[in-house]
Protein backbone atom coordinates (compact mmCIF):
# COMPACT_ATOMS: atom_id res chain seq x y z
CA UNK A 1 0.00 0.00 0.00
CA UNK A 2 1.31 3.80 -0.60
CA UNK A 3 0.05 6.64 1.04
CA UNK A 4 1.03 10.34 -0.86
CA UNK A 5 2.45 12.88 1.34
CA UNK A 6 2.91 15.98 -0.45
CA UNK A 7 5.70 18.50 0.75
CA UNK A 8 4.93 21.14 -1.69
CA UNK A 9 2.43 23.68 -2.78
CA UNK A 10 1.17 22.33 -6.59
CA UNK A 11 2.91 24.09 -9.83
CA UNK A 12 0.24 26.55 -10.89
CA UNK A 13 0.03 27.64 -7.16
CA UNK A 14 3.41 28.46 -7.32
CA UNK A 15 2.99 30.39 -10.08
CA UNK A 16 0.78 32.34 -9.22
CA UNK A 17 2.22 32.86 -5.28
CA UNK A 18 5.03 34.54 -6.87
CA UNK A 19 3.59 36.69 -9.60
CA UNK A 20 1.03 37.77 -7.41
CA UNK A 21 3.99 38.74 -4.85
CA UNK A 22 5.43 40.60 -7.40
CA UNK A 23 2.77 42.57 -8.74
CA UNK A 24 1.09 43.07 -5.04
CA UNK A 25 4.43 44.47 -4.17
CA UNK A 26 4.79 46.47 -6.57
CA UNK A 27 0.56 47.79 -6.22
CA UNK A 28 1.56 48.47 -2.65
CA UNK A 29 4.91 50.71 -3.07
CA UNK A 30 3.22 52.60 -5.68
CA UNK A 31 0.03 53.18 -3.99
CA UNK A 32 2.05 54.17 -0.84
CA UNK A 33 4.57 56.44 -2.95
CA UNK A 34 0.74 58.10 -4.69
CA UNK A 35 -0.77 58.63 -0.93
CA UNK A 36 1.90 60.63 -0.49
CA UNK A 37 1.49 63.49 -3.41
CA UNK A 38 -1.18 65.99 -3.92
CA UNK A 39 -4.22 64.89 -5.80
CA UNK A 40 -3.93 65.89 -9.63
CA UNK A 41 -0.54 66.18 -10.20
CA UNK A 42 1.81 64.33 -12.37
CA UNK A 43 3.05 61.83 -11.84
CA UNK A 44 0.48 60.96 -9.59
CA UNK A 45 -1.85 60.32 -12.02
CA UNK A 46 -0.25 58.01 -14.20
CA UNK A 47 1.46 56.15 -11.56
CA UNK A 48 -2.31 55.60 -10.21
CA UNK A 49 -3.02 54.39 -13.37
CA UNK A 50 -0.77 51.90 -13.29
CA UNK A 51 -1.31 50.90 -9.87
CA UNK A 52 -5.29 50.34 -10.55
CA UNK A 53 -4.03 47.77 -13.40
CA UNK A 54 -1.47 46.26 -10.83
CA UNK A 55 -4.41 45.70 -8.59
CA UNK A 56 -7.59 44.26 -10.67
CA UNK A 57 -4.46 41.98 -12.68
CA UNK A 58 -3.97 40.67 -8.73
CA UNK A 59 -7.88 40.58 -8.17
CA UNK A 60 -8.52 38.10 -11.30
CA UNK A 61 -5.15 35.83 -9.87
CA UNK A 62 -6.52 35.23 -6.75
CA UNK A 63 -9.72 34.35 -7.99
CA UNK A 64 -8.08 31.93 -10.13
CA UNK A 65 -5.80 31.04 -7.25
CA UNK A 66 -8.45 30.28 -4.96
CA UNK A 67 -9.97 27.65 -7.28
CA UNK A 68 -6.57 26.06 -7.45
CA UNK A 69 -6.29 26.03 -3.81
CA UNK A 70 -9.67 24.34 -3.14
CA UNK A 71 -9.35 21.29 -5.96
CA UNK A 72 -5.62 20.99 -4.70
CA UNK A 73 -3.67 19.81 -1.42
CA UNK A 74 -1.69 21.81 0.25
CA UNK A 75 1.23 20.46 1.61
CA UNK A 76 1.53 18.83 4.94
CA UNK A 77 3.48 21.17 8.02
CA UNK A 78 6.46 20.46 9.02
CA UNK A 79 6.28 18.57 11.66
CA UNK A 80 9.27 20.64 13.55
CA UNK A 81 6.65 23.23 13.94
CA UNK A 82 4.87 24.12 17.11
CA UNK A 83 1.29 24.60 17.41
CA UNK A 84 1.76 28.07 17.84
CA UNK A 85 4.00 29.11 15.20
CA UNK A 86 1.15 26.62 13.37
CA UNK A 87 -1.58 28.87 13.79
CA UNK A 88 0.37 32.18 13.28
CA UNK A 89 1.35 31.21 9.78
CA UNK A 90 -2.55 30.14 9.16
CA UNK A 91 -3.51 33.43 10.69
CA UNK A 92 -0.72 35.33 8.55
CA UNK A 93 -2.02 33.37 5.31
CA UNK A 94 -5.59 34.06 6.05
CA UNK A 95 -5.02 37.88 6.56
CA UNK A 96 -3.23 37.28 3.26
CA UNK A 97 -5.69 35.87 1.14
CA UNK A 98 -8.56 38.21 2.49
CA UNK A 99 -6.33 41.60 1.49
CA UNK A 100 -5.78 39.63 -1.67
CA UNK A 101 -9.85 40.46 -2.12
CA UNK A 102 -10.03 43.53 -0.31
CA UNK A 103 -7.95 45.86 -1.62
CA UNK A 104 -8.55 45.19 -4.73
CA UNK A 105 -12.57 45.68 -4.46
CA UNK A 106 -12.24 48.74 -2.01
CA UNK A 107 -10.03 50.59 -4.71
CA UNK A 108 -12.51 49.64 -7.14
CA UNK A 109 -15.78 50.74 -5.40
CA UNK A 110 -13.85 53.60 -4.78
CA UNK A 111 -12.90 54.69 -7.89
CA UNK A 112 -16.29 53.30 -9.33
CA UNK A 113 -18.51 55.19 -7.22
CA UNK A 114 -16.31 58.30 -7.44
CA UNK A 115 -16.72 58.41 -11.18
CA UNK A 116 -12.36 58.17 -11.16
CA UNK A 117 -10.47 56.34 -14.21
CA UNK A 118 -10.54 52.40 -14.27
CA UNK A 119 -8.66 51.98 -17.44
CA UNK A 120 -6.62 48.72 -17.63
CA UNK A 121 -3.12 49.65 -18.86
CA UNK A 122 -4.51 52.67 -21.45
CA UNK A 123 -6.23 50.21 -22.90
CA UNK A 124 -10.20 48.90 -22.07
CA UNK A 125 -12.10 50.75 -19.26
CA UNK A 126 -13.35 47.60 -16.47
CA UNK A 127 -17.47 48.39 -16.37
CA UNK A 128 -18.40 50.29 -13.28
CA UNK A 129 -20.69 48.39 -11.20
CA UNK A 130 -21.18 50.60 -8.33
CA UNK A 131 -23.79 53.54 -8.75
CA UNK A 132 -21.99 56.87 -8.78
CA UNK A 133 -22.04 57.83 -5.09
CA UNK A 134 -19.91 60.05 -2.94
CA UNK A 135 -20.80 58.41 0.52
CA UNK A 136 -19.82 54.71 -1.05
CA UNK A 137 -16.79 56.62 -3.01
CA UNK A 138 -15.86 57.87 0.69
CA UNK A 139 -16.83 54.95 2.38
CA UNK A 140 -14.23 52.66 0.00
CA UNK A 141 -11.45 55.68 0.11
CA UNK A 142 -11.52 55.34 3.90
CA UNK A 143 -11.49 51.17 3.98
CA UNK A 144 -8.74 51.46 0.95
CA UNK A 145 -6.47 53.78 2.81
CA UNK A 146 -7.17 52.32 6.39
CA UNK A 147 -6.63 48.46 5.45
CA UNK A 148 -3.12 49.84 3.61
CA UNK A 149 -1.74 49.88 6.87
CA UNK A 150 -2.93 45.83 8.08
CA UNK A 151 -1.16 45.57 4.87
CA UNK A 152 2.29 46.94 5.27
CA UNK A 153 1.93 44.65 9.15
CA UNK A 154 1.09 41.70 7.84
CA UNK A 155 2.83 41.54 4.30
CA UNK A 156 6.16 42.57 5.87
CA UNK A 157 5.57 39.97 8.80
CA UNK A 158 4.72 37.25 5.87
CA UNK A 159 8.68 37.94 4.37
CA UNK A 160 10.47 38.14 8.20
CA UNK A 161 8.62 34.80 8.70
CA UNK A 162 9.44 33.13 5.53
CA UNK A 163 13.58 34.84 5.91
CA UNK A 164 13.51 33.49 9.78
CA UNK A 165 12.44 29.69 8.71
CA UNK A 166 14.78 30.16 5.49
CA UNK A 167 18.12 31.45 7.27
CA UNK A 168 17.98 30.54 10.99
CA UNK A 169 15.89 27.98 11.59
CA UNK A 170 16.55 26.20 8.03
CA UNK A 171 12.94 23.71 7.93
CA UNK A 172 12.30 23.74 4.12
CA UNK A 173 9.52 26.71 4.40
CA UNK A 174 10.35 28.17 1.48
CA UNK A 175 11.25 25.04 -0.20
CA UNK A 176 7.23 24.43 -0.40
CA UNK A 177 6.90 27.71 -2.34
CA UNK A 178 10.32 27.60 -4.64
CA UNK A 179 9.69 26.87 -8.58
CA UNK A 180 10.23 23.30 -8.63
CA UNK A 181 11.26 22.81 -4.97
CA UNK A 182 13.50 19.43 -4.46
CA UNK A 183 11.50 17.62 -1.83
CA UNK A 184 12.62 14.49 -0.20
CA UNK A 185 11.85 12.25 2.84
CA UNK A 186 13.72 9.52 4.59
CA UNK A 187 11.58 7.02 3.13
CA UNK A 188 10.19 8.45 0.49
CA UNK A 189 11.05 8.21 -3.19
CA UNK A 190 10.26 11.46 -5.53
CA UNK A 191 7.60 10.98 -8.07
CA UNK A 192 7.37 13.57 -10.13
CA UNK A 193 8.13 17.79 -10.21
CA UNK A 194 4.24 18.52 -8.35
CA UNK A 195 6.22 17.79 -5.00
CA UNK A 196 4.28 14.97 -4.32
CA UNK A 197 6.23 11.89 -2.84
CA UNK A 198 5.34 7.99 -2.48
CA UNK A 199 5.61 6.91 0.83
CA UNK A 200 5.87 3.06 -0.22
C1 LIG B 1 -3.16 44.69 -5.00
C2 LIG B 1 -4.13 45.52 -4.76
C3 LIG B 1 -3.91 46.88 -4.16
C4 LIG B 1 -3.05 47.29 -3.17
C5 LIG B 1 -2.04 46.45 -2.40
C6 LIG B 1 -3.27 48.70 -2.98
C7 LIG B 1 -2.58 49.47 -2.06
C8 LIG B 1 -2.70 50.84 -1.93
C9 LIG B 1 -1.95 51.64 -1.02
C10 LIG B 1 -0.90 51.11 -0.05
C11 LIG B 1 -2.32 52.93 -1.19
C12 LIG B 1 -1.81 54.17 -0.41
C13 LIG B 1 -2.77 54.50 0.68
C14 LIG B 1 -2.41 55.79 1.41
O1 LIG B 1 -1.24 56.00 1.69
O2 LIG B 1 -3.32 56.58 1.67
C15 LIG B 1 -3.31 52.95 -2.24
C16 LIG B 1 -3.93 54.08 -2.72
C17 LIG B 1 -4.86 54.09 -3.75
N1 LIG B 1 -5.38 52.98 -4.38
FE1 LIG B 1 -4.83 51.07 -4.10
N2 LIG B 1 -4.25 49.13 -3.83
C18 LIG B 1 -4.66 48.05 -4.58
C19 LIG B 1 -5.61 48.04 -5.56
C20 LIG B 1 -6.29 49.15 -6.03
C21 LIG B 1 -7.29 49.15 -7.08
C22 LIG B 1 -7.76 47.90 -7.85
C23 LIG B 1 -7.71 50.43 -7.23
C24 LIG B 1 -8.75 51.00 -8.17
C25 LIG B 1 -9.31 50.36 -9.18
C26 LIG B 1 -6.95 51.26 -6.30
C27 LIG B 1 -7.07 52.64 -6.17
C28 LIG B 1 -6.30 53.43 -5.33
C29 LIG B 1 -6.35 54.89 -5.30
C30 LIG B 1 -7.22 55.78 -6.19
C31 LIG B 1 -5.46 55.29 -4.30
C32 LIG B 1 -5.12 56.73 -3.85
C33 LIG B 1 -5.92 56.97 -2.62
C34 LIG B 1 -5.64 58.28 -1.93
O3 LIG B 1 -4.68 58.97 -2.25
O4 LIG B 1 -6.39 58.56 -1.00
N3 LIG B 1 -6.10 50.45 -5.57
N4 LIG B 1 -3.54 51.66 -2.65
C1 LIG C 1 9.21 38.27 -1.14
C2 LIG C 1 7.95 38.04 -0.90
C3 LIG C 1 7.36 36.72 -0.46
C4 LIG C 1 7.95 35.57 -0.03
C5 LIG C 1 9.44 35.29 0.16
C6 LIG C 1 6.89 34.61 0.26
C7 LIG C 1 7.08 33.31 0.70
C8 LIG C 1 6.09 32.40 0.96
C9 LIG C 1 6.30 31.04 1.41
C10 LIG C 1 7.67 30.39 1.64
C11 LIG C 1 5.10 30.46 1.59
C12 LIG C 1 4.82 29.04 2.08
C13 LIG C 1 4.55 29.08 3.56
C14 LIG C 1 4.19 27.73 4.12
O1 LIG C 1 4.23 26.74 3.43
O2 LIG C 1 3.82 27.68 5.31
C15 LIG C 1 4.10 31.46 1.28
C16 LIG C 1 2.74 31.26 1.36
C17 LIG C 1 1.79 32.23 1.09
N1 LIG C 1 2.05 33.51 0.64
FE1 LIG C 1 3.85 34.35 0.32
N2 LIG C 1 5.69 35.21 0.03
C18 LIG C 1 5.92 36.49 -0.42
C19 LIG C 1 4.98 37.44 -0.75
C20 LIG C 1 3.63 37.25 -0.62
C21 LIG C 1 2.63 38.28 -0.90
C22 LIG C 1 2.95 39.73 -1.34
C23 LIG C 1 1.42 37.71 -0.68
C24 LIG C 1 0.03 38.32 -0.79
C25 LIG C 1 -0.27 39.55 -0.56
C26 LIG C 1 1.64 36.33 -0.27
C27 LIG C 1 0.65 35.44 0.05
C28 LIG C 1 0.85 34.14 0.50
C29 LIG C 1 -0.24 33.25 0.89
C30 LIG C 1 -1.73 33.58 0.90
C31 LIG C 1 0.37 32.04 1.26
C32 LIG C 1 -0.34 30.76 1.76
C33 LIG C 1 -0.54 29.85 0.58
C34 LIG C 1 -1.64 28.85 0.78
O3 LIG C 1 -1.68 28.21 1.83
O4 LIG C 1 -2.45 28.73 -0.14
N3 LIG C 1 2.98 36.09 -0.26
N4 LIG C 1 4.74 32.64 0.90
Amino acid sequence: MSSEVTTAYPPLLRAIHWATAVLFIAAMLIGFYCGLQPPGTSPRRELLEVHKSLGMTVLFLSVLRLMVRATTRAPVEPASLGALVRFAARLNHLALYLILFAMPLTGYAFSAAGGYSLKYFWTFSWPRLVADNPQTAHAGEVAHDTLAWLVYAVVALHIAATFWHALVVRDGTLARMWPRSGNSERGARRCSDTGTIHMD
